[in-house]
């Protein structure tokens, strides 16, 4: 979850998607970037030349968030839009997974092809304009590292909170939960 607001707009629209997931008893493991510790990436290329671990030298939060990754079926990225993309501490750690796969080096193979990647976003204008760059980004993402991409649900903040109780977003988000089971 990359929004800066732990209690904000996303969480809340998280909140039915986790419970649906829960009822059908997948084990969620829920991660905010707000309170990690997570640098940028310097461009070493230490990890590129690193096969079969993450290989990043950095000693911070993303060591276990690849932990968590490499552990799991499937990982969602919950964020707002911002300016287009997505919060600095998500952007962050994007960049930090270049270490899962080991195509610049001497390092082979990928600790997460296969897996599923799904978005969750909100965002105030309408879904095209605001989420389709950090979309298109994140299809590339996975095109590239050989993940299954699942697709994106998301919902307009037209009036804070409110936009996210309604019975639409909620439905909408335990269908998208659903979905993340079958596909
Ligand atoms: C710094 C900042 C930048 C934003 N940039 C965009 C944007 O580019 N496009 C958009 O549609 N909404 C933008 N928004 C609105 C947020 O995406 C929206 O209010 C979101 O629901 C906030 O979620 P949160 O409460 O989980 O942080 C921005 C908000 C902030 C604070």
């Amino acid at each position: 979850m990359g929004s800066p607001r732990l209690n904000g707009n996303t969480v809340e629209l998280l909140k039915p998607f986790i419970e649906e997931l829960k009822a059908n008893s997948v084990q969620v493991v829920y991660i905010t970037l707000a309170d990690k510790h997570i640098s940028s990436c310097h461009s070493c290329y230490t990890c590129q030349n690193i096969t079969g671990e993450y290989g990043c030298p950095q000693n911070d939060d993303m060591q276990d968030i690849v932990f968590q990754i490499v552990q799991s079926d499937c990982f969602v990225l919950a964020t707002p839009i911002y300016t287009w993309y997505c919060p600095p501490e998500m952007k962050a750690m994007l960049d930090r997974f270049y270490g899962m796969n080991k195509f610049y080096g001497s390092g082979k193979g990928s600790l997460w092809e296969g897996k599923k990647c799904a978005i969750i976003a909100t965002h105030g204008y309408d879904v095209q304009y605001a989420a389709e760059p950090f979309e298109t980004g994140i299809k590339h993402l996975c095109e590239h590292s050989n993940l299954n991409y699942i697709g994106m649900y998301s919902v307009r903040d037209k009036y804070n909170k409110a936009s996210f109780q309604t019975e639409e977003a909620i439905n909408g988000a335990k269908k998208f939960a659903r979905m993340l089971l079958v596909k």
